[in-house]
This record gives C-alpha cells, sequence and structure tokens, in this order.
C-alpha cells in the first residue's frame, strides 16, 4: 500500500480520536461536539482536517502507548512532540531533522522526540526519508563476498551510492539522509558529524575488546514509520527513545545478517568453539552486553538493561490497568532476546489488540530503507 499517497481520512476514525482526546483532556476550550462538527465539516468540504497542538501531542504520545513491540513505554506521556508540519524545502527538512538530532541526543541525556511534518494532502505529496533511522552505518559486499559494516544496510547502500554518495567503505560510515518532498527527485544530505554521538566499545574486563574498534551510536530514530492520528497519515514523524543495550548487544552486532560479531569475540575471549555445547556462543553474547552496557555509561550516554526495563514494562502495565486502559503487546517482541527467561515479561500472555493512533512500517516506506530488499531490522 502507498499510504505517502492521499488517503482521505476516515470519518470513523477522526471521531474516534477526537472522542478520545476529550475523553483523557476534558474541559477543553473547544467542546467535543463542537469540534467533532468542525472536523466534519473540514473533511467535507478540503477531505481533510488540520490536528490542533493538543491533539497532535496527544494523537503521538497514544501512538507510542498502543506500539505492542515497545518495551519502554513507561514514559510515554513525557514524549516531547516537535511540529514541524510548516517545513517545505528539503533543506528545511533537513535542517529540522539535524534539530531533532541535537535536541534528542542533549549530550548524551538523550530524550523521547518526534518531529512530526507534514502530512498528505489531497494537493501536496507528503515529504519522505528513505533512511529507516537517521542514523545507520553503512554496509558494503566485498567482491569475495565478504561483508563490510552492517549487512542490514547493504541494499540501502546501494541505493544512497546509486543517489550519488561516495562510500568510503568503511565499518561504521554513517549514511547519508534521503529526503524527497512533493514528487522531486530524492535529494542527498550529510548527518554532520558533530551531532552523531558515537559511543566507543569497551570491556571493563578484557582491554582486548577496546581494539576491536567496535562502536554503536546514542540515538536510535525510526525514521521510515507512519504515524497515523484520527485517519490522518504522517509519512513523515522521526521517532527516537534511548537504547537498551540488548538491541545493540544481541542484535545488531550479533545476527548473522548484521554485524555478525560473536565468533571475533569468542576468539578475542580465548573460548573453545569447537563444540555447541561448549555454550561459546552465550558466553560471547553475554560479554557483549556487558561491553555495551558499560561502555554507554562510561561515555555518559543514557542506555537502559533489560532486567530494569522489564520490570518497568510491568509497572506500566499495572498503571494502564489502574487507568482501565489495556496494553497491547507482542511477546516475541517484548521479551528480550537475552536471558528471556529470567525477565518477569517472560512469564506471561499479553493482549494482542491492535489500537489506533499507532505508528505502521508500510511495504513502500520498507522497500525505500532497504533498496527493495526483502528483511529489514
Ligand atoms: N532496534 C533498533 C536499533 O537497534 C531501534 C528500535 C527502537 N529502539 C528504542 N530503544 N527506542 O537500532
Amino acid at each position: 500500500m502507498h499510504h505517502d499517497q492521499w488517503r482521505m481520512p476516515d470519518w470513523t476514525e477522526a471521531e474516534e480520536f477526537i472522542r478520545l482526546f476529550h475523553s483523557e483532556h476534558p474541559n477543553q476550550p473547544v467542546p467535543l461536539s463542537m469540534r467533532l462538527r468542525q472536523v466534519r465539516e473540514h473533511l467535507e468540504t478540503y477531505g481533510t482536517y488540520r490536528h490542533t497542538r493538543a491533539e497532535l501531542d496527544f494523537g503521538a504520545r497514544v501512538a507510542w502507548r498502543n506500539s505492542s513491540r515497545c518495551i519502554g513505554r513507561l514514559y510515554w506521556q513525557s514524549l516531547r512532540v516537535i511540529d514541524r508540519r510548516n517545513a517545505v524545502t528539503p533543506d528545511d527538512i533537513h535542517a529540522n531533522l539535524c534539530d531533532h538530532l541535537r535536541m534528542a541526543t542533549n549530550d548524551g541525556r538523550v530524550r523521547p522526540m518526534i518531529s512530526i511534518f507534514a502530512p498528505a494532502t489531497p494537493y501536496r505529496a507528503a515529504p519522505l526519508v528513505w533512511n529507516s533511522q537517521l542514523v545507520r552505518y553503512a554496509g558494503y559486499r566485498a567482491e569475495d563476498g565478504t561483508a563490510i559494516g552492517d549487512r542490514g544496510q547493504t541494499g540501502f547502500t546501494e541505493t544512497v551510492r546509486r543517489l550519488g554518495w561516495q562510500s568510503p567503505g568503511g565499518w561504521f560510515d554513517i549514511l547519508p539522509l534521503v529526503i524527497q518532498t512533493h514528487g522531486d527527485k530524492p535529494q542527498l544530505y550529510d548527518v554532520p558529524r558533530e551531532l552523531v554521538l558515537e559511543v566507543p566499545l569497551s570491556h571493563p574486563d578484557f582491554p582486548g575488546f577496546a581494539r576491536l574498534g567496535l562502536r554503536w551510536y546514542a540515538v536510535p530514530a525510526i525514521s521510515n514509520m507512519r504515524l497515523s492520528i484520527g485517519g490522518v497519515d504522517y509519512p513523515l514523524a522521526p521517532f527516537n527513545g534511548w537504547y537498551m543495550g540488548t538491541e545493540i548487544g544481541a542484535r545488531n552486532l550479533v545476527d548473522p545478517d548484521r554485524y555478525d560479531l560473536l565468533p571475533v569475540v569468542a576468539r578475542l575471549l580465548g573460548l573453545d568453539t569447537s563444540s555447541e555445547s561448549t555454550l561459546w556462543r552465550d558466553r560471547a553474547l553475554v560479554e557483549t552486553n556487558i561491553a555495551v552496557l558499560h561502555s554507554f555509561e562510561a561515555a555518559g550516554v543514557k542506555i537502559t538493561d533489560h532486567h530494569t526495563e522489564s520490570r518497568r514494562f510491568l509497572t506500566h502495565l499495572a498503571r494502564e490497568r489502574e487507568q482501565g486502559r489495556i496494553v497491547p503487546a507482542d511477546w516475541s517482541w517484548i521479551v528480550p532476546p537475552v536471558s528471556g527467561g529470567i525477565t518477569p515479561v517472560f512469564h506471561r500472555y499479553y493482549d494482542e489488540a491492535e489500537l489506533r493512533p499507532n505508528f505502521h512500517l508500510d511495504e513502500d516506506a520498507r522497500e525505500r530503507s532497504t533498496g527493495g530488499c526483502p528483511v529489514d531490522h
């Protein structure tokens, strides 16, 4: 489905959202019945309607609250919402994306934040960023078939090379942003180096770990998901939280189709890899995760571990229950990829409802961000 193209907001969805907003925020200056009439009139006259600032804030926060794959939802109310609906040119959008990174990074005290750009309208396509995140490392396939960098980004790296990017060919090259506005050709923009906070990885007990030269960036800012509020689509609404260590230490650096580093770490640690039953993979995995948490903490960059975050999620469930709300959750995403069974989130099932507002990864957005490859991470 091509959601960056115009889709008329559905009145039922609009009404449902406006009612939800008023039920959680009573005593609005414009009463519910009047606002509903306004929205309906706008829909009938213009084919769309414009969210108020308060509706936009609420809609974005509830989209996070409803994100069933996210374990970090306890702080959904504190999401900072930046209204960028007036940014039009690729230059403006690039400047706003840079501001997002600067404000979200906050010198390492990472803040959950979303920048919401213009929705699609009948007259103008919404702006788009092709990248899956504002910061990503390039991936290359060498002639002999070996991989350099993030294998999850080889397709997208090919795309930006075709668009004219001069690739350095290293292990941690920050990809340029691809920004596309109304019917124009996509434009390449570098992310200014000084805006990308990165952490060099070291291990508290194994000095050799630092010599591997590994690093990761501080702010995961998803840029290819469509925010959908009350029937209005915002295809460009990059958002970020802070990292949970396992995302880096158990997936990004470890998955065979990403950095695939377990054999490298095992060699460094001198583990016996001659048989699976030595559990060398598990040992290398835990040490890698210790290195990630240790390094971020040493660098003063906000990060969380999976035990703490699991407990917080249970607090979130309890709080939401008190409010009479269900918490839709996807077990296979909520349970951390290491030590699942020793975190409390493992030992139960979750409500699988799909609630609105929400974030969606559309097929065409996924293809743009993977260079058409069938899988992304
Ligand atoms: N798992 C993704 C990554 O490793 C980031 C997803 C969002 N994560 C977050 N902590 N807000 O880059």
